[in-house]
């Protein structure tokens, strides 16, 4: 089997390669193939011939998004418009990678893979343009929608708060919004597993959620580093892009499908930060 994906050099494009040792991979870089280019995405895909294409690449600045929308619609609509119909054309199979900010995070409880999106800043806007244009351009799609990706080859929370915490004696971090951790390693476990499986949407984050205040007192916590986490409100952050205040997603079609849900996300981070 010979698998595709974009993003080759991202975060979860680093999993995806430990992962899917069993297969032929494609890996996509930007230098490979720039996805805003229907072109330059027909002709790589066409030459690749895959016989599944995992489209990972994005633009996943959530501030920067907001500040030019442009660059988010272009990159993570049009490209991944470009990136399906490419894929129709060898009749290759998408799994597209999203997001939980595709929800506005009012909803009391977690997201179901079936609950109205409705994005409240640029990127996950764009994330959703994205998936009507995958679901509007082929019947052979899988969404992925996964959220908080921390992993070893990636700018992410965890790293960010363990460099915060050696410059300074305390910080201050959000406790008024919730979501759940996810290890690119475990989502490309499960994305691996999803793969040959009926088409649809699935939810994928490692188990169970917390505030980005728990999640960087979890983190110092295994690290050893004995500073104060002070929780604070997200009005004291002035940020350009509005976040969900709970984007937690239920894993409801990995249950119904009788496939083992990921694990804890404080055992998926000690996995991380022991390495
Ligand atoms: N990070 C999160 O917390 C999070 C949460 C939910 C969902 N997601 C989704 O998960 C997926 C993977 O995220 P990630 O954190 O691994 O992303 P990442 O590390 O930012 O990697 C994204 C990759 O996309 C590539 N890319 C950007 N524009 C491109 C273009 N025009 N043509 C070709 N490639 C392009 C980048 O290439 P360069 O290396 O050349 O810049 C980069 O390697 C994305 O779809 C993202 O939306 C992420």
């Amino acid at each position: 089997m010979k698998v595709a994906f974009t993003g080759a050099s991202g975060m979860l494009g680093y999993d995806i390669k430990n992962i899917f040792t069993d297969v032929e991979l494609v890996p996509l870089t930007r230098r490979d193939l720039d996805i805003t280019s229907l072109d330059k995405s027909v002709t790589a895909i066409r030459e690749a011939k895959p016989d599944y294409l995992i489209h990972a690449a994005a633009h996943t600045d959530v501030d920067g998004s907001e500040l030019d929308p442009d660059k988010a619609y272009l990159v993570n609509g049009i490209g991944a418009r470009n990136i399906t119909i490419a894929c129709e054309e060898i009749k290759c199979p998408i799994i597209y990678i999203s997001s939980d900010y595709v929800f506005d995070g009012t909803k009391e409880g977690s997201y179901n893979e079936w609950d109205k999106p409705n994005p409240i800043n640029t990127y996950g806007l764009s994330k959703l343009l994205g998936e009507q244009f995958v679901t509007m351009l082929t019947n052979r799609f899988y969404i992925a929608r996964t959220s908080w990706l921390f992993g070893r080859n990636g700018k992410n929370f965890v790293d960010t708060i363990i460099k915060l915490l050696a410059g300074r004696d305390e910080i201050d971090v959000v406790n008024d919004q919730f979501g759940s951790p996810t290890y690119t390693y475990d989502l490309a476990m499960k994305l691996r597993e999803i793969i040959g499986r009926g088409y649809g949407i699935y939810h994928i984050t490692n188990s169970s959620h917390c505030s980005w205040h728990e999640f960087a007192v979890e983190i110092a916590n295994i690290k050893g580093i004995n500073k104060k986490i002070n929780p604070a409100t997200s009005d004291k952050f002035k940020r350009p892009a509005r976040r969900p205040s709970f984007s937690v997603l239920g894993n409801t079609m990995l249950k119904l499908e009788g496939i083992k849900e990921l694990r804890h996300w404080k055992e998926a981070l000690k996995d991380y930060l022991s390495q």
